[in-house]
C-alpha cells in the first residue's frame, strides 16, 4: 500500500509512505507504484505515530457514582470508594468496562495502553480479568499492565506478596504508592521491595509516586535513586509527582541531578491532578501538576495520561490525548508557539519512551506501520480545531476510519 501526500510530524514537504507485510518498507517523496501496489492519497493531511496512553486505569473505568459519588472530590475519598466498589468487582464486570474504553480509546488514536490494576485485592479479580482482555485485544491495541498496590504493599495485609503473586501471574510492569503508606518508614521499605521484585522478574517500573500536596513527600529520590544504583534506569517511570509541586526550590534543584543521572521517566496526568489536588487549601490554590517544563529543561523525559475515565477519581472523560494535552499546555504554562507546536510529543514519542517501546514505535523503514491520520495539516491546527482522527493503522491493518463531522451553520 502506498499512502501518498502524508505531513509526517509536521515536516514541511508532504511525503509518500509505503507499507507491505505491516511494515513501513520505503519513505521518500514520489516514490513509484509498484505492480499490483494500491495506493491512497492523503492530501497533506497530517500523519503521526500512534498515540501512546501511558498512564490509565481500565479496571476502575466507567464506575463513577457506584455505589457512591466522590462528594469532596479528593483522592482519598476516591481510595475509600473504590474499596468499597472493589467487592463487587467481577470478571465479566471487568472485561466489560476495559473493553468498552480500550475501543474509545482506539476511536481517538490510541493504539499503546498503560494500564495500572489494583493489586490490593485478595482473589486478584481484576488482574486475571485484565490479563485476559491484554490477550483479547492483542496485534490491535497493546495493553500493558502494571501491579498496582492501590492500598499500599506493607500498609495492606499481604501487599508485598499479592504484588509477587501479580508479577508471576504476568503484570508487565510493577507499581507502588509510598505516599499512601502508612509511614515514611514504610514508604522507603515498599520502594525498596519493589524495586527487589522487578530485578527479580525482569519487569519494567511504574510507581504512583507522591501523588499528594505534601511537600514533605518524597518518594521520588528514593525511586530515582534506586533506578540510577540498579542500573534500571530508564525502565522506570515515577507518574504524578504532584509534591514535587510544592517542593522548595533549593531542595528541587538539588533533586534535579539525581533525576537526570537516574534517566527514569516522568507521566503528569493534568486532567485528573488539577481536578484532585489543592483539595485542603483555601487560596491560593496550587494547580497540582508537575514541574514539567523545569523537567523537560533538565533533560528528563515527560508524557501526559489521562488517568481515569470517569471514575471514584475523575467524573468525565473520554480517552481522547488531545484533552489531555490541552489541559496540560494550560495548567504548565507551556503554551508558547513551539510548545503547541511539539506538544503531541507528550502523547506519542515520550510516551512510547515511558512504555520501554523502542523500535516497535516510529515512522521509520524497517519498524511496523503504526500511525494515524489526522484532519488538519500540522499539530497545531489539529489541537486548535480538535481534528478528527482520520484513520488509526496498526502493523498496516487499518482499525479505525472516521467520517470528518461537517456542520453546516444556517446564518
Ligand atoms: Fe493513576
Amino acid at each position: 500500500m502506498l499512502y501518498r501526500n502524508a505531513c509526517i510530524e509536521n515536516s514541511e514537504r508532504l511525503s509518500d509512505i509505503r507499507v507491505h507485510d505491516g511494515k513501513f518498507t520505503e519513505i521518500g517523496f514520489h516514490l513509484n507504484l509498484h505492480e499490483n501496489e494500491k495506493e491512497l492519497d492523503l492530501e497533506g493531511k497530517l500523519v503521526l505515530p500512534p498515540f501512546v496512553e501511558p498512564h490509565i486505569h481500565l479496571d476502575t473505568a466507567l464506575t463513577a457514582g457506584e455505589p457512591r459519588w466522590n462528594r469532596k472530590g479528593t483522592l482519598f475519598e476516591g481510595i475509600e470508594i473504590w474499596s468499597e466498589r472493589k467487592k463487587a468487582l467481577s470478571r465479566e464486570d471487568v472485561v466489560k468496562r476495559a473493553s468498552q474504553c480500550i475501543r474509545s480509546l482506539a476511536a481517538n488514536g490510541v493504539q499503546f495502553v498503560r494500564t495500572h490494576v489494583d493489586c490490593t485485592d485478595p482473589k486478584l479479580t481484576a488482574m486475571g480479568a485484565m490479563i485476559e482482555v491484554r490477550e483479547m485485544f492483542r496485534d490491535k491495541v497493546e495493553v500493558q499492565i502494571v501491579a498496582f498496590p492501590q492500598e499500599g504493599i506493607l500498609s495492606f495485609p499481604r501487599g508485598a506478596e499479592l504484588l509477587e503473586q501479580s508479577a508471576r501471574l504476568g503484570a508487565d510492569v510493577l507499581g507502588a504508592i509510598p505516599h499512601y503508606e502508612f509511614t515514611r518508614e514504610y514508604a522507603v521499605e515498599s520502594l525498596n521491595l519493589m524495586m527487589k521484585l522487578a530485578e527479580k522478574y525482569d519487569k519494567l517500573v511504574d510507581v504512583h509516586c507522591d501523588e499528594i500536596d505534601d511537600e514533605a513527600s518524597r518518594g521520588l529520590e528514593t525511586l530515582a535513586c534506586r533506578a540510577y544504583e540498579s542500573g534500571l534506569k530508564s525502565r522506570v517511570t515515577a507518574s504524578h509527582t504532584t509534591a514535587m509541586h510544592s517542593y522548595n526550590n533549593a531542595y528541587c534543584c538539588k533533586l534535579m541531578r539525581l533525576l537526570r543521572l537516574s534517566d527514569i521517566n516522568f507521566i503528569a496526568n493534568p486532567l485528573v491532578n488539577t481536578h484532585l489536588q489543592g483539595r485542603m487549601d483555601t487560596y491560593p490554590k496550587r494547580r497540582g501538576v508537575t514541574r514539567v517544563p523545569e523537567l523537560l529543561e533538565a533533560g528528563c523525559n515527560v508524557a501526559f495520561g489521562h488517568d481515569d475515565i470517569f471514575d471514584p477519581w475523575y467524573p468525565l472523560g473520554t480517552g481522547n490525548p488531545m484533552d489531555v494535552i490541552q489541559m496540560g499546555l494550560h495548567v504548565t504554562q507551556m503554551m508558547g508557539y513551539d510548545d503547541i507546536v511539539s506538544s503531541y510529543l507528550f502523547c506519542t514519542h515520550r510516551a512510547a519512551r515511558c512504555l520501554s517501546l523502542g523500535e516497535q514505535y516510529g515512522i521509520l523503514p524497517g519498524r511496523p506501520a503504526h500511525f494515524i491520520v489526522l484532519n488538519a495539516k500540522n499539530w497545531y491546527e489539529a489541537l486548535k480545531c480538535r481534528a478528527e482522527v482520520l484513520m488509526s493503522v496498526h502493523r498496516g491493518e487499518v482499525l479505525v476510519k472516521t467520517e470528518p463531522r461537517q456542520v453546516k451553520v444556517q446564518f
